[in-house]
């Protein structure tokens, strides 16, 4: 089983990921995490000295790993969905889950952390706000192609194992 968590910076991919793989024994990681392991810096790091470009790149390097792989709950970075055909082979490979959430609830939560977020960090604080909103717009159309959408007001203790055992009887 591949569960690919996708959704906007701030949406709880890692939050839940961590927390559903722990109940079910299933591994969990995190895509950024492993871009900057097998990259040796972190994420802010190469988008600073290398670009987004280059990011996008190693993301999608990173991505194709896991398309090979089986068995893991994958929280993916905000814009992968977004790039190339990420969303397209992560629905043909596995089961995509979006954690939808608004833009009101994505800036509360990383308002206090848009230093740790490279696409956050050079935003005047006062149009961070309106940058959400906007690139919310943007990346929708491909968050909303997932498999399954979860408000993630509503994601209780009981979401993913419903999640399971309607894998299972596929
Ligand atoms: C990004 C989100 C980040 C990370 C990178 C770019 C984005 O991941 O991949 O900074 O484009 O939204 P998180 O969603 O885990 O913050």
């Amino acid at each position: 089983m591949r569960i690919f968590l996708v959704g906007f910076s701030g949406a709880g991919k890692t939050y839940w990921g961590k927390k559903w793989g722990e109940a079910h024994q299933i591994k969990y990681y995190d895509l950024d995490e492993e871009i900057s392991v097998d990259h040796g810096e972190s994420v802010t790091d190469i988008f600073e000295k290398l670009g987004e470009r280059a990011f996008r790149n190693l993301e999608k390097e990173a991505l194709e790993y896991f398309l090979e792989i089986d068995d893991f709950i994958l929280s993916c970075g905000g814009g992968t969905p977004c790039f190339f055909d990420n969303m397209d082979r992560m629905n043909e490979e596995g089961t995509t889950i979006y954690l939808h959430a608004t833009p009101q609830q994505i800036y509360n939560r990383v308002i206090t952390e848009t230093d740790k977020r490279p696409l956050l960090k050079k935003i005047e604080p006062s149009e961070i706000k309106a940058f959400i909103d906007k690139k919310l717009r943007d990346r929708e159309p491909s968050y909303r192609k997932a498999k399954i959408i979860l408000d993630t007001e509503k994601i209780n203790d009981t979401t993913f194992e419903k999640i399971l055992r309607s894998l299972e009887q596929v």
